[in-house]
C-alpha cells in the first residue's frame, strides 16, 4: 500500500501540468452549475475551492524503483509515470498490458521532440506565445506521447478524454478541426486542452495518421457505475476530482454536481488498463436525463443505444454510451459557447442552444449509465 500511495503522489506531480494556475477561477461564462465538469469545487462544502493542481506536493521518490500492479507481469519504473524536459520521443508511456493492442506508433508510445535551429526546445504556447504550462517550471519541449495523456489502451482519464471506440473518420476530423483552431475550452486556463490543440498542428501527416490509426482500433469497455446520491466524498482535484484521504476524507452534499472518482484511485493514476470510475449523480438524474435524450433527440443521430451511427450529412457520429460524464459536459457547453465549433459540431449546436446546464447534467448522466458496444 505504501508503494501505491508514493505512486499517486508521483502520478499526481505528473498531471499536475494540466492547469495555468492553482488560483485562477473559471471565467464567468461558465455556469457554476457545470464547473465540475472543468476541474473546479463548487460543492456547498468545497475542500478545495478554486484550488487546481499543483497543491499537492510531491513525494520524493526513487525514480528507479518498480511498481507493479494486479493482473499484469509488467514491472514499470516510477520514472516513466512523469515528463519532464527532453523527455518526449525519449521515454516510453506506461504499458501494463502489451500483448492486449497493435504496437503502439512512435508517436503514441513516445511522443516527439521538437527543438529550434539552435537546439532549444520547443513548448506548447497559447495563441499569443506564451508558454502553457510548465510544470514545477520544466517544459516537455514537443509533442507529448499521445498514450501519456490518453493512455496506452486509449481509456484516458476525465480531464482529456477517452478516445478508444471511435471511428477513425471522427478521429481524423477532430485532428482537422484542432488544427484549424477550431477546438477550444471554454475555460482558457484549461492548459491540456490547449496543449491537445499545439500538438494537432505541429504533427506531420503520417504521425496523425499512424496514431489514430492505433486508437481507432481499440474498445471501449464499460467503465461507469452511475450512482444517484445526496452524499458524496470529499474529493481532491489534479485532472479530475480523486477521494480524499486522511484528515480531510469525508463526505459532502452533491449540490447539483456529478462527481465522477475512480473506483481504485492508485490503478487511475498509473494508467492501469481499464480501471473503472463511479460516478455520483444528483437523485433523479437518471429518469430526467432519459426523458432530456428524447426531448433533444441524441437517438436520431448517436445511435438506437447512443453507440453512434453514420449519418449521410454528418458522417461516422461517434459513440456516446458509457463516456465521462465530465466529458460529456464540457463538449456539449463548448459547443453551446462555440469554443468547439468544428466542420461537424454545428450540427448539434441548435441543440445545445436549448439545452440549461442542469439538462446537460441529467443527460450527461444517463449517457454514462447507458452501455457501450463491446
Ligand atoms: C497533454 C495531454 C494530451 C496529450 C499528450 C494528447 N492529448 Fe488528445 N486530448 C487531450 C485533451 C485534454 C482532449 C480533450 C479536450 C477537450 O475537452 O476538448 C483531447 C482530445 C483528443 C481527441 C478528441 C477526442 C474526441 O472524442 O473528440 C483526439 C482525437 C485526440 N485527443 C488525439 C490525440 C492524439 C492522436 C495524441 C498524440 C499526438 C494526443 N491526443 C495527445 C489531451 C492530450
Ligand atoms: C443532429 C444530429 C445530432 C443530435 C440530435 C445530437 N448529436 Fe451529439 N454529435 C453529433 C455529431 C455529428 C457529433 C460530432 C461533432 C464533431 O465532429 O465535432 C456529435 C458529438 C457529440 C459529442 C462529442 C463526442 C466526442 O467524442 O467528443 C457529445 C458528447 C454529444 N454529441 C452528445 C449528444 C447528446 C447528449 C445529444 C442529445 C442531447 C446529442 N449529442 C444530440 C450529432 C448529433
Amino acid at each position: 500500500m505504501k508503494h501505491l500511495q508514493l505512486a499517486v503522489a508521483f502520478a499526481v506531480l505528473a498531471f499536475a501540468g494540466v492547469y495555468v494556475s492553482a488560483q485562477q477561477a473559471p471565467p464567468k461564462e461558465i455556469p457554476p452549475a457545470l464547473h465540475w465538469a472543468y476541474g473546479y469545487s463548487a460543492g456547498a462544502a468545497p475542500l478545495n475551492n478554486n484550488a487546481r493542481p499543483g497543491a499537492t506536493p510531491a513525494a520524493v521518490v526513487d525514480p528507479n524503483e518498480l511498481v507493479k500492479i494486479p493482473g499484469s507481469t509488467q514491472a514499470l519504473p516510477r520514472s516513466i509515470f512523469r515528463r519532464a524536459k527532453g523527455d518526449e520521443g525519449v521515454k516510453p508511456v506506461p504499458d501494463w498490458a502489451p500483448d492486449s493492442h497493435p504496437p503502439m506508433p512512435d508517436i503514441v508510445r513516445l511522443g516527439r521532440s521538437i527543438r529550434d535551429a539552435s537546439g532549444n526546445y520547443l513548448s506548447p504556447t497559447d495563441g499569443n506565445g506564451n508558454i502553457v504550462y510548465a510544470a514545477g517550471g520544466v517544459e516537455d519541449g514537443g509533442i507529448r506521447a499521445c498514450g501519456f495523456c490518453h493512455s496506452a489502451h486509449g481509456m484516458g482519464h476525465p480531464g482529456n478524454g477517452a478516445i478508444a471506440g471511435l471511428p477513425a473518420s471522427y478521429l481524423m476530423q477532430q485532428m482537422e478541426d484542432y488544427r484549424n483552431g477550431l477546438r477550444n475550452s471554454s475555460d482558457p486556463s484549461k492548459g491540456n486542452t490547449k496543449r491537445m490543440a499545439w500538438y494537432a498542428t505541429r504533427m506531420t501527416p503520417a504521425e496523425t495518421k499512424a496514431s489514430i490509426d492505433y486508437f481507432s482500433k481499440l474498445p471501449y469497455p464499460k467503465s461507469y457505475r452511475v450512482v444517484e446520491a445526496t452524499m458524496v466524498p470529499t474529493t481532491r482535484i489534479t485532472e479530475y476530482f480523486i477521494p480524499a484521504t486522511g484528515a480531510v476524507a469525508g463526505t459532502e452534499p452533491i449540490d447539483g454536481r456529478i462527481i465522477e472518482v475512480p473506483e481504485h484511485p492508485e490503478l487511475t493514476e498509473l494508467r492501469a488498463p481499464n480501471a473503472p470510475f463511479v460516478a455520483y449523480v444528483p437523485p433523479g438524474a437518471l429518469a430526467r436525463g432519459q426523458q432530456a435524450a428524447v426531448t433533444f433527440q441524441c437517438a436520431t443521430c448517436h445511435g438506437a443505444s447512443l453507440n453512434g451511427m453514420t449519418m449521410a450529412e454528418w458522417g461516422e457520429v461517434p459513440a456516446i454510451a458509457g463516456r465521462s460524464p465530465a466529458y460529456v459536459v464540457r463538449q456539449m457547453f463548448d459547443m453551446k459557447t462555440g469554443s468547439r465549433r468544428g466542420t461537424n459540431a454545428k450540427s448539434m449546436k441548435a441543440i445545445v442552444d436549448r439545452m440549461t446546464p442542469e439538462d446537460m447534467i441529467h443527460v450527461a448522466a444517463y449517457v454514462a449509465s447507458q452501455a457501450p458496444q463491446p
